[in-house]
């Protein structure tokens, strides 16, 4: 017998003494399917649903973190919905994080760390989480924010999750303290796992280490995604425990760079000043690297906003001042003020950040809102404070069409009201994409002929309109075929896809129906049915 029917024959004895993956010996482990191939092809049991949509998760003992809270909400959820497709998906896409993505977790209780104090200033103490984006072995800042999302809530009675989340938060600390322009980490090398081989050839400054880090794009938005899973928590724990020496350490550096990236290109003498950051790729794509040797196009003084050299869909800004993840970056200064308040934090720094949160949000709204001619006062998707716009949006999130989930502004809000009448229509926005099989915001990442499901789904999370709600998630719906959520879909074959494994989409999935199930259920759950919200 070859030794893999062994191993897989040893994965079954497992499962069915219920071992979880966590306590699965590494040699067994090793026997589990590559889970990129795995969800690239159907398994049972299948839906019985209309598109009989397959069962997507790993074997018990292949999952990489398991919790009986969120098995419980899978329960409660797939029990209620009537669309047994919907509910195969919500099956697949919740659990999707903890299945496939935790590559390393130590809970912070070993012998060693309790000797040490909780505040104590040592690096990579405590819990610590490494969290990877699915089919590459790397963690994104704002993917693995995303991925967490939607187990907050269990956090304040699931003290396995609880250690799980503020691991994420502590180790998300330490990579930004190291390399704070850079959007996605290696393995942590307590994790003993090997660093991934980025063969890109770049150029960057300030430099990294590679073993360290997997990708060096500077996106103001990794950054809002760190505070963000900070706030997270803590609105639904009442827990400052993440707010440790390393951490207000991480905070500084997020602030010393939201200074570097608010100066202008020229300085009050006009004359050229380098960026801190640049980057240069060997690249035949324009979206992959800057202009002008590696520091973007010129930017304007005295806007009060801060530039990202790349967007959350890891492409180039056109023009630096983006407008979403500044949007995004004042909420969250003026949250994490609250934070550090509730914990007794200096005022002062209390203060700082609650002013540089407002003089943010009014920086955006000064320069972002311009005028146009057919939709009236509109959020411009980048500027450059020279009058120059980008008038468009992108299915990553941050994006224009997620400003209400952001919290910066209300879904009534008439400006955005206009914007959204732009950005989901042919007419107003080049990356709004449509054709036969499939349509939605999409983006220059993968072309012109893909649009994403996220940007659907984000269309149902900021709507007030039953049919437009329903219609989203249901094309979502049509377009998984494979009972996950993807990256993209050809807008003209509904089966051609990019990205069998994107745990991020999976989890926007989830949370627009928890979001449904508490606000509408009478959408998933059928008529006159009782809302449900996780607890
Ligand atoms: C934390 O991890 C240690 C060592 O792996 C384990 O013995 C302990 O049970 C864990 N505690 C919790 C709450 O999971
Ligand atoms: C990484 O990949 C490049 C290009 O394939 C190769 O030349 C290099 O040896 C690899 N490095 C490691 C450490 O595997
Ligand atoms: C989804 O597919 C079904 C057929 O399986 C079709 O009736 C329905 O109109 C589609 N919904 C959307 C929103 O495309």
């Amino acid at each position: 017998m070859p030794l893999s029917t062994l191993l897989v024959g040893g994965l079954m004895a497992l499962q069915a003494h219920g071992v979880s993956g966590r306590d699965t010996p590494a040699i067994l482990r090793r026997a589990c399917p590559d889970y990129t191939s795995y969800a690239s092809t159907p398994h049972g049991p299948y839906s019985g649903g209309p598109l009989n949509l397959p069962y997507q998760r790993p074997a018990e003992a292949c999952r990489t973190f398991s919790s009986a809270s969120v098995e419980k909400v899978i329960e409660d959820m797939t029990s209620r919905l009537v669309d047994k497709d919907l509910a195969q998906l919500f099956r697949n896409a919740y659990p999707n994080t903890l299945d496939t993505t935790i590559r390393w977790h130590q809970n912070g209780t070993t012998a060693a760390s309790k000797r040490r104090s909780k505040r104590d200033s040592a690096q990579w103490t405590g819990a610590q989480t490494f969290i990877v984006t699915g089919d590459i072995n790397a963690e994104w800042l704002r993917d693995s924010t995303n991925q967490l999302t939607n187990y907050q809530a269990l956090a304040s009675k699931d003290k396995s999750l609880y250690d799980l989340i503020l691991g994420a938060i502590n180790t998300q600390a330490e990579f930004v303290i190291q390399s704070p322009y850079c959007n996605a980490f290696q393995p942590p090398s307590a994790s003993g796992i090997k660093p991934e081989n980025n063969t890109q050839v770049d150029t960057v400054h300030p430099a990294y280490e590679k073993s360290f880090v997997y990708e060096c794009k500077y996106e103001l938005d990794s950054l809002a995604h760190f505070l963000l899973l900070g706030t997270q928590f803590h609105e639904h724990t009442g827990s400052t425990e993440f707010l440790s020496d390393r951490w207000f350490k991480a905070l500084q550096t997020v602030l010393d760079v939201i200074d570097a990236q608010s100066q202008p290109t020229f300085n009050s003498d006009n004359q050229f000043v380098t960026n801190q950051y640049t980057f240069q790729r060997k690249t035949t794509s324009g979206t992959e690297t800057l202009n002008l040797q590696g520091v973007g196009n010129p930017l304007n003084s005295g806007t009060g906003l801060i530039r990202s050299a790349f967007r959350p869909s890891d492409d180039a800004t056109i023009l630096g001042y983006f407008i979403p993840p500044n949007a995004m970056m004042s909420v969250q200064l003026q949250e994490i003020a609250k934070v550090i308040k509730v914990a007794g934090g200096h005022d002062d720094l209390v203060e700082e950040l609650e002013q540089r949160g407002q003089n943010l949000a009014n920086a955006v709204k000064e320069h972002g809102i311009v005028s146009h001619a057919k939709y009236g006062d509109v959020y411009a998707f980048e500027v450059d404070g020279y009058g120059s716009r980008i008038l468009m949006d992108d299915a990553n999130i941050p994006s224009l069409l997620s400003l209400p989930y952001l919290g910066f502004l209300d879904k009534s809000d008439k400006v955005y009201q206009n914007t959204r009448k732009m950005i989901t229509e042919k007419a107003g926005n080049p990356y709004y994409l449509e054709g036969p099989a499939f349509h939605g915001i999409g983006g220059p990442h993968i072309g012109l002929e893909n649009a994403w499901p996220m940007s659907l789904l984000m269309q149902a999370m900021t709507s007030d309109d039953d049919s437009e709600i329903l219609e989203s998630i249901n094309l979502v719906r049509n377009s998984s075929l494979l009972g996950l959520v993807h990256e993209s879909i050809s807008v003209t074959n509904i089966k051609t896809y990019t990205r069998p494994w994107f745990s991020w989409a999976n989890s926007v999935f989830a949370q627009t129906l928890l979001q449904v199930a508490e606000e509408r259920p009478h959408l998933i759950f059928g008529d006159n049915a009782e809302p449900y919200t996780i607890s």
